[in-house]
């Protein structure tokens, strides 16, 4: 089964994925990590996040087991990701990578921005995550406090708005509900509340999948 979470920044799908492949006992992948790891490439050979020809050819060699999350995390490391997400061929490049972890046996958890879009359109489940602009500030605003960094509201919030509108305006698959994906609004849910809801709707669609595609009968190939 491939369960496809897209929304903006801090909407809780990373949370929420994460969650949904421990209860499924799937694999997951976190896609922004791709972009934020391809970003930090660029900053660590001194390079301009504009350098789109190095950025994809940075994207072309990634290793998923080289990333690591921790140094990738922060809202630094997030705008940086952002800016160059919207090149067309970083984005075409890391297309195969993110497929071929979809296509894993047993399937997987996959979230981002355009995975039900585009990267897995076919995906058995897809869920778009969203929340008000303001309560996901709140959210990013409470974790930099905790984290000793702390930034003013205001300026979260205007980080948050400026990075949905790059990441929602651009023109190489763009952040946006696929018309098939089923919208969690989680400005009202907490972690647990979300994880009900996803697992209400993945419970319905493989109830709904299974009478045509997993009966005994269907398995051995009969009619
Ligand atoms: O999910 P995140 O905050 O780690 O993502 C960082 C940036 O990477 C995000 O602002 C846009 C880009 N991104 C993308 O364009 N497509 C994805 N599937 C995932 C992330």
């Amino acid at each position: 089964m491939i369960i496809a979470i897209d929304g903006p920044a801090a909407s809780g799908k990373g949370t929420l994925a994460k969650a949904v492949a421990a209860h499924c006992g799937l694999a997951h992948l976190d896609s922004g990590l791709l972009y934020r790891g391809v970003a930090k490439g660029l900053i660590d050979r001194g390079l301009a996040l504009e350098d789109e020809a190095a950025a994809t050819e940075i994207a072309a060699q990634l290793d998923l087991s080289m990333l690591d999350a921790a140094a990738l995390r922060g809202a630094a490391m997030g705008e940086a990701a952002s800016r160059i997400a919207a090149h067309a061929s970083v984005r075409a490049a890391l297309v195969d990578l993110q497929r071929s972890f979809a296509r894993q046996p047993g399937g997987a958890v996959i979230d981002g921005r355009d995975i039900g879009t585009a990267i897995c359109p076919d995906a058995d489940v897809k869920l778009f995550i969203t929340a008000s602009s303001e309560e996901r500030a709140r959210r990013r605003w409470r974790e930099l406090v905790l984290g000793g960094a702390p930034l003013d509201y205001d300026t979260v919030l205007a980080d948050i708005r400026r990075r949905d509108e790059r990441d929602s305006t651009r023109s190489a698959s763009p952040l946006r509900q696929a018309s098939d994906a089923v919208l969690i609004d989680t400005t009202r849910l907490d972690a647990q509340a979300a994880l009900s809801a996803a697992l209400a709707i993945i419970g319905e669609k493989r109830a709904r999948r299974e009478p045509a595609d997993l009966t005994p009968r269907a398995r051995r190939g009969e009619s």
